[in-house]
């Protein structure tokens, strides 16, 4: 893997690497990508008040998110890594762990739990609401043996929208006859193909942690079937669920200060501002343009986290700076998985904690915890 200086060049790197459905199906973005784009671009209208003298030597950027020590405010965000890379979410695991960091492992993952847990102990384990409550019970109980440190419920995706560029196939399972329809662009990407051979696996498309009831993995599809057929949760919903976890219990995908307020009263530790890296409702502006009004609602009682367009140091300052706790990064670690498996995506923690640093250092402060709204300027009508 060569080395990178940047996400935008891991992201090079991943789209030179990866099948062109893979790489699509990563960047993703419903309908006309308003919401994907937003969540990247809002952060370029903040700008910084930066000192110049007395700036400090050595910076602190650990912190904890859901009781759980991170030595940087990033942790990531749960993803299913079908087919980006044969180690999938236990490369993750392992990355974000040599970095001192959490992982957030989705219940669509191609990995056990078990696997993803001994590779990085602080596991927070991510569920939809999907099947029967039972069912849900069991899945909880599998990840609670397995040692998860948290769960996540995931509220941000409620239902999948078309996209404009049109989605790419994703097959049911890698029969004979898709991988032959699949070959050609497998055999354009060799590092990819090489990958996987060597590992001697193809990706299955399974999802092991949604199996219950003693039943082989169900296909990603199959899955996803079920969590289509299930009506949405109500708050009494929420509530029930998160009494069912006598741990820390994320709630992401809040937009709204009016529900951030309902979350709190469902008694959950910590919420995520979320837009589900704008593949759910597009149209719903960027997550940092709602960050504000939610801390100011809800920050002094929950911890409240954010995800959705970080791709640099400066990005996780500003959301930091604006009352987020710490973020959760999507596509930024995916690009580096693709592009070098663990090494790709402790690369990318790499580039940014050195990002989080410099500018830590350049607002004159010594401890990201220091960070204040007075380090960032908002221009009127940010919010929208
Ligand atoms: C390919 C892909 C798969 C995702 N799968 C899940 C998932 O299984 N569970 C979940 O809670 N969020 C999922 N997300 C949303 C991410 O957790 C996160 O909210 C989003 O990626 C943040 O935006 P960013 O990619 O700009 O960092 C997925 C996102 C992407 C891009």
């Amino acid at each position: 893997m060569a080395w990178f200086e940047s996400v935008a060049d891991a992201q090079r790197q991943a789209k030179k690497r990866l099948p062109t459905s893979v790489y699509s199906a990563l960047i993703a973005g419903s309908e006309k990508g308003v919401t994907l784009r937003d969540n990247q671009s809002a952060f370029d209208e903040l700008g910084f008040a930066p000192r110049t003298a007395g700036l400090s030597a050595k910076r602190e950027l650990a912190t904890t998110v859901l009781g759980q020590p991170v030595s940087m405010p990033v942790v990531i965000s749960p993803t299913g890594v079908q087919a980006v890379c044969p180690q999938g979410e236990v490369a993750v695991a392992r990355a974000a762990a040599s970095r001192g960091t959490a992982m957030g492992l989705s219940s669509f993952a191609s990995k056990p739990v078990e696997e993803v847990v001994a590779a990085n102990p602080r596991t927070f384990f991510q569920v939809y609401w999907c099947g029967t409550r039972d069912e849900m019970l069991e899945r909880l109980a599998r990840a609670r043996a397995a040692g998860v440190v948290g769960v996540i419920l995931t509220l941000d995706w409620s239902f999948s929208h078309s996209r404009d560029w049109g989605s790419p196939h994703i097959p049911e399972r890698l029969t004979v006859r898709e991988a032959l329809r699949f070959a050609p662009q497998a055999l354009a990407r060799p590092r990819w193909l090489w990958a996987y051979l060597r590992s001697g696996r193809v990706p299955d498309l399974t999802v092991p942690n949604m199996a219950t009831g003693g039943q082989a993995p169900p296909a990603f599809f199959g899955a996803y079937g079920q969590w289509m057929q299930t009506p949405p949760p109500s708050w009494e919903d929420v509530r029930w669920l998160r009494e069912q976890w006598d741990g820390p219990f994320l709630l992401k995908g809040v937009y709204r200060p009016d529900e951030a307020r309902r979350a709190v009263d469902a008694g959950v530790s910590a919420i995520s501002v979320s837009n589900h890296g704008g593949n759910n409702l597009d149209g719903t502006p960027a997550t940092i343009r709602a960050l504000p009004a939610v801390v100011a609602a809800v920050g002094d009682q929950v911890e409240v986290l954010l995800d959705g367009g970080i791709r640099r140091g400066s990005d996780v300052v500003k959301a930091v700076a604006l009352g987020a706790r710490a973020v959760m990064i999507g596509r930024a670690y995916l690009w580096g998985l693709a592009a070098g498996g663990q090494a790709g995506v402790e690369n990318v923690l790499d580039v940014l904690r050195a990002g989080i640093d410099s500018t830590v250092l350049a607002l004159g402060h010594d401890n990201v915890h220091d960070l204040s709204p007075d380090d960032v300027l908002v221009p009127p009508g940010f919010a929208r």
